[in-house]
């Protein structure tokens, strides 16, 4: 894991999206995997900037995001698919077709769990996949228990992740108990992951994820048996990790080899 410790939120959203865009102008044929929640808000609206900008294009990019609320159908305000068009692909250049969220209103969710898969595969796997972070550990909505090689399934939602996501819908408004979600094993097989935590509420399941055991108990975890996992913190999220020092050296020593690299 290649840990990054900045000083605010602001400085975690910038390096998360210097990391898309840097992968878009490597190959803007990028699949890119997407998450939502709150904490990539400000990274998407750095993205936007980019693209009217033309400093980036999505017009040649496929996207994957990681989870939907099964019950509610995309054009509901709540759905996952909704807070995709509102916050990232309406405002960008990507093909609304280049743009897959499960469907959480499939007549047969089991099959379109099975369907998502296979989508990913015939798009050629996820080269860079972004990760928020649950106060219980989770990823996408990866419940604690959650099988570490699971696949795209449907998924129970524990009653702290219905509380911490109440707030998103008005009161007495429907909130499902079930969701779709990319599996541990279907993130894991991303070339790449991100995932960027910010604010003293996530201090505890970032110690979890990074000092604690590789363990179904705390789902993002299983990110210490991927080959290139960048964990972005800002001092908050950092601030219960033991070893926060040394992960401060080794990224100064990152940097300086690669300006040394780059001066070559
Ligand atoms: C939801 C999403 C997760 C997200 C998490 C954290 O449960 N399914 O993908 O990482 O919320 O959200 P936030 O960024 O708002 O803290």
């Amino acid at each position: 894991m290649q840990i990054v410790i900045l000083p605010t939120a602001d400085d975690v959203a910038e390096y998360g999206a210097t990391l898309f865009i840097r992968q878009l102008h490597k190959n803007p044929h990028s699949v890119l995997g997407l998450a939502t929640g709150s904490t990539p808000l400000a990274l998407y609206r750095l993205l936007i900037i980019a693209c009217q900008q033309k400093t980036v294009s999505f017009a040649k990019a496929k996207t994957f995001n990681l989870d939907e609320y099964l019950g509610l159908a995309a054009d509901h305000p709540q759905s996952y698919r909704y807070f995709m068009q509102q916050h990232l692909f309406n405002a960008i250049d990507i093909l609304p077709s280049n743009t897959a969220v499960p469907d959480g209103s499939a007549a047969d969710p089991v099959a379109a769990c099975k369907q998502y898969e296979q989508q990913i595969v015939d798009a050629g796997g996820i080269d860079l996949q972004l990760l928020g972070l649950g106060r219980n550990g989770h990823i996408g909505f990866n419940e604690p228990s959650s099988g570490l090689r699971s696949r795209t399934r449907i998924k129970t939602l524990t009653p702290a992740t219905i509380a911490d996501n109440a707030r998103f819908f008005e009161q007495g408004e429907y909130q499902p108990h079930l969701s779709i979600t990319m599996g541990i094993g279907t993130i894991l097989d991303a070339g790449k992951v991100v995932l960027l935590a910010t604010g003293t509420n996530k201090a505890k399941a970032v110690k979890a994820m990074i000092e604690g055991p590789l363990t179904a108990a705390c789902p993002a975890s299983a990110l210490q048996l991927h080959q290139q996992a960048i964990v972005v913190l800002d001092e908050a999220a950092a601030a219960e990790l033991t070893d926060i020092e040394f992960y401060r050296h080794i990224e100064r020593e990152n940097q300086a080899l690669l300006k040394r690299l780059t001066r070559q």
